[in-house]
């Protein structure tokens, strides 16, 4: 067993870094303030490859592997969350599926663009009555001759606005259930797709959050992922992957807040000495370090898991529950050490105390992830295996 990073993976590691560090933290309180959208930042992370990653550099993305990935997610969570959410989405979220599962045509005309950044990508799950119960879909796509006629609305969609292309989950046969789901992808700019207001949220604000509405889009059959029926399974596949990405955004920012907290209580003097040689803050930063460094092995080996081709399902659910709960608790310690000086902007970690939260909601909560870990548990369905079962 070897736990060390390889050349390529620490050259990645670094880039992100000085990408985060030079160009993500001087704008990152006025983004957060001003919800304003990061488009200088997003453009230089589709100059790095950061958008397609994983993506074949037959399909002009980055090819590298899901380990990479993590890496480069957990540097830039320590400054700006918001930027990694909109990249992990279009890497896990769209592109991941896109590639595996779409047809060449498809894969020639939206998977090169989307991974090359000309395009962005969202992914389109969730409704105002379908959220954890994701089989509850009321959007409808009714097959009409060479087209299918899609209605109904999307919440919660990261990208909402700046997306080009959405990748809908909607039934297409109610009688069926979740067997009834298929998966389309639907330009924006098509005929019948409007978006909400972008959303007024407690973190990641400076990411473009909003509803995405469809009235009788006429989406062409060509359009449509896999065969009909096939989109609740492309959506729970999607979100396996999608769920080692969130893990990798909580755990960045557990560690930005910790690097915060060991860098201020080394130079706040409080009763004769640096405020780190008390117990009360050294047992603190003990936690926050141990606790990091163990989110960081579930995350690092879903990833791995995932390259070796074995089933990381459960893996993944893990390694997101564990992250998002640490990410939450330690970015609070973390405001903790820094007293009053920790309950402004100017010192960063309120933000990432907010931003902290939406991991343990976002592509599953922490209950969903429980809910898939405890069937792996008791049903060990083959999907869902770990490598202790
Ligand atoms: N891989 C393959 N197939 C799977 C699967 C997986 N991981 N999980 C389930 N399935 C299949 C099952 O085999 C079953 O199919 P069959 O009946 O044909 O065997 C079918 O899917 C239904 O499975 P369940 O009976 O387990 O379904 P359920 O309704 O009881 O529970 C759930 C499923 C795990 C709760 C699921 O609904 C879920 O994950 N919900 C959370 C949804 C979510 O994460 N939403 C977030 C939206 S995305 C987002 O946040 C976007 C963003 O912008 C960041």
């Amino acid at each position: 067993m070897d736990f060390s990073l390889s050349e390529e993976h620490l050259m990645i590691q670094k880039s992100a870094r000085d990408f985060a560090q030079n160009e993500l933290k001087p704008g990152v309180i006025e983004r957060d303030k001003t919800m304003s959208y990061p488009t200088d930042q997003v453009q230089t992370m589709k100059d790095l490859g950061f958008m397609g990653m994983m993506v074949d550099t037959q399909y002009e993305g980055s090819g590298m592997d899901t380990l990479s990935y993590v890496i480069a997610l957990e540097e830039l969570s320590k400054i700006d969350n918001s930027c990694s959410v909109i990249m992990s989405v279009n890497n896990s979220l769209v592109l991941w599926g896109l590639e595996k599962y779409g047809n060449e045509e498809q894969k020639q005309k939206y998977v090169t663009k989307l991974a090359n950044g000309e395009m962005i990508g969202a992914f389109c799950l969730s409704e105002p009555e379908a959220g954890s119960d994701a089989t509850s879909q009321s959007t409808t796509a009714d097959p009409r001759g060479e087209h299918y006629i899609l209605n109904g609305t999307k919440n919660w969609i990261t990208n909402g606005h700046t997306a080009d292309v959405y990748l809908v989950i909607a039934q297409t046969d109610h009688m069926q259930g979740h067997r009834g789901i298929s998966v389309f992808i639907v330009e924006s700019k098509w005929e019948g797709v409007t978006q909400g207001e972008k959303e007024d949220k407690l973190g990641i604000r400076s990411s473009d959050t909003s509803s995405v509405m469809f009235q009788d889009v006429k989406v062409p059959k060509d359009n449509r992922i896999g065969e009909d029926g096939f989109g609740f399974t492309f959506a729970m596949k999607t979100l396996d992957g999608g769920r080692i990405g969130i893990a990798a955004q909580a755990l960045g920012i557990a560690a930005g807040a910790y690097e915060l907290a060991l860098e201020y209580s080394k130079q706040r003097v409080a009763f004769g000495k640096p405020i780190n040689r008390h117990q009360a803050v050294g047992f603190k930063l003990a936690d926050m370090a141990t606790e990091i460094e163990a989110a960081r092995m579930m995350v690092y080996r879903a990833a791995w898991m995932k390259d070796q081709g074995m089933p990381y399902a459960t893996a993944a659910a893990m390694a997101k529950l564990y992250a998002s709960e640490m990410a939450m608790k330690h970015t609070v310690e973390a405001v903790q050490v820094h007293g009053g000086y920790g309950f402004v902007r100017e010192y960063h970690v309120e933000r990432l105390m907010r931003d902290a939260k939406i991991t343990q909601i976002y592509e599953g909560t922490s209950e969903i992830q429980k809910l898939v870990i405890s069937r792996s548990v008791t049903k060990g369905r083959p999907w869902l295996q770990t490598q202790s079962n």
